[in-house]
């Protein structure tokens, strides 16, 4: 039976775990296939009467719903401190944990990663990339140098002292003679780590096994995508990435799975687009760039994006960092539907958009009299890329309690229509709010 993708198309934020938790009823399994603590979700879940709202950063939303095991695949990094400290959180709430797995091939965030992050980070200076200081970076690169420890390295201490002897050698000259910093020892992180492994254990399993039996057993397994396509290591807008692969393609690395088990590929879009770090953000409003302040963009004070980010509530989950904002970006939106391959898009934050009279939609970058109306090639044109706008009508009411998708505002619809034809996949729901009621599927 079929494997279900979650994707976000932009550069993380969009709304996946909205998305998950009204796709969670249909499935068996949600795996987290990439990335780490960098990650924030948000769900706002249960009884509508009820609703409780969780952040979640490590553990698959697929936590809350007792039909689901909740998976952490092959392809996370994992700060078992931090997890254990989320688990308490969720147990404290009154969630059972308990059908947690836990992939032994993940590979463990060590102190020396967060410390490497935080230092290389104030080393760039001015070219900083704006990291969650989370270790994501540093953990990936030891796992490409082939010098990383498993989570199953903590089931053999002698194993992983050994490693950790090898690799601490070199971290700690780095650290000292290059960032000025204090050594660490070995054997503290053997102790703290020998305990993180002792309250781990009855999650450790072969997931890649476990999952390939839920398929083979007609179950649904759900792989769920942190960050967002633009993010990506290989595929996003570099060096101003994460560490790991969002993409698609990655969920199937990430997860042990092969792409004849994708069924659906489910983009999840936010109507505007936001980003969180330093990079490049052609629609972006509130910068300070000529091209941000132009007529086109509408927005030669500033005041636009700072109205987008309040009324969107566009603060980080995991840093509290104000995010950036901008117009939907059509350019971007096609090419995630080419490197992801979806088959669907869910469509978040619409109800934000009633705050603008005229509404811009991106359709192609303009550069050196050339229109791309795809992503392009090369780095310097995507960096100096003009939007070329479409301008579209707002419709100034509130969305937050309609209930029907046919009940929006004609120019609501005409917008969600746009953005399908600019995209090219169909847009099969859209949210008009974070609880679970809030969502409109577009028949
Ligand atoms: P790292 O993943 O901590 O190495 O950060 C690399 C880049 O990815 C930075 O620009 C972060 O702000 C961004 N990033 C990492 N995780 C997320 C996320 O969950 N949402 C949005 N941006 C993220």
């Amino acid at each position: 039976m079929p494997a279900w993708v979650v994707v976000g198309t932009q550069w993380g934020d969009e709304g996946k775990g909205k998305a998950t938790d009204l796709l969670a009823d249909d499935v068996e399994y949600v795996v987290r296939y990439q990335g780490g603590n960098n990650a924030g979700h948000t769900i706002i879940a249960g009884d509508p009467t009820h609703p409780r709202t969780l952040k979640l950063h490590l553990v698959p939303s697929g936590v809350l719903y007792p039909n689901v095991t909740p998976v952490i695949g092959d392809g996370v990094v994992l700060d078992p401190g931090v997890l254990l400290e989320e688990l308490d959180t969720l147990v404290a709430q009154g969630i059972d944990v308990s059908k947690l797995k836990i992939s032994g091939n993940a590979h463990l965030i060590m102190p020396y990663h967060r410390e490497l992050d935080r230092v290389t980070e104030r080393y760039l200076g001015r070219q900083k990339l704006g990291t969650t200081k989370r270790g994501i970076g540093p953990t990936y690169a030891d796992k490409a140098a082939r010098v990383g420890l498993r989570v199953q390295d903590l089931y053999d201490m002698k194993i992983f002292r050994e490693k950790l002897d090898v690799v601490l050698k070199e971290k700690n000259a780095v650290l000292s003679r290059v960032y000025n910093r204090l050594p660490m020892r070995a054997a503290d992180i053997e102790t703290e780590y020998a305990v993180y492994a002792e309250r781990l254990r009855p999650y450790i399993a072969d997931t890649m096994t476990l999952l390939h039996d839920g398929l083979e057993d007609g179950k649904t397994v759900l792989l769920e995508g942190a960050q967002g396509t633009l993010l990506d290591l290989d595929h996003g807008t570099y060096p101003f990435v994460t560490s790991s692969n969002p993409v698609a393609g990655g969920a199937l690395t990430g997860a042990g799975l092969g792409p004849k088990d994708v069924e659906r590929v489910i983009g999840i879009t936010k109507a505007y687009v936001t980003r969180v770090g330093a990079g490049p953000f052609p629609t972006e409003l509130g910068g300070e760039s000529s091209v941000q302040r132009s007529a086109a963009s509408g927005d030669p004070t500033g005041e636009l994006g700072e109205r987008m980010t309040d009324v969107g509530q566009e603060y980080g989950t995991t840093t509290g960092r104000r995010r950036r904002v901008g117009w939907f970006d059509a350019v971007l939106a096609r090419y995630a539907a080419r490197v992801n391959g979806l088959t669907e898009h869910f469509l978040t934050k619409l109800d934000v958009l009633s705050a603008f009279e005229t509404l811009r939609v991106c359709r192609a970058y303009r550069y050196q009299g050339t229109d791309y109306d795809h992503f392009p090639p090369h780095q310097s044109i995507f960096h100096h890329a003009e939007p070329v706008y479409d301008q579209l009508p707002g419709w100034g009411d509130d969305l937050t309690a309609v209930g029907d998708y046919a009940d929006l505002p004609k120019e609501a619809r005409a917008y969600v229509d746009r953005l399908e034809e600019l995209c090219g996949v169909p847009i099969r729901w859209v949210s008009v709010g974070p609880a679970r009621s809030q969502t409109l599927e577009r028949t």
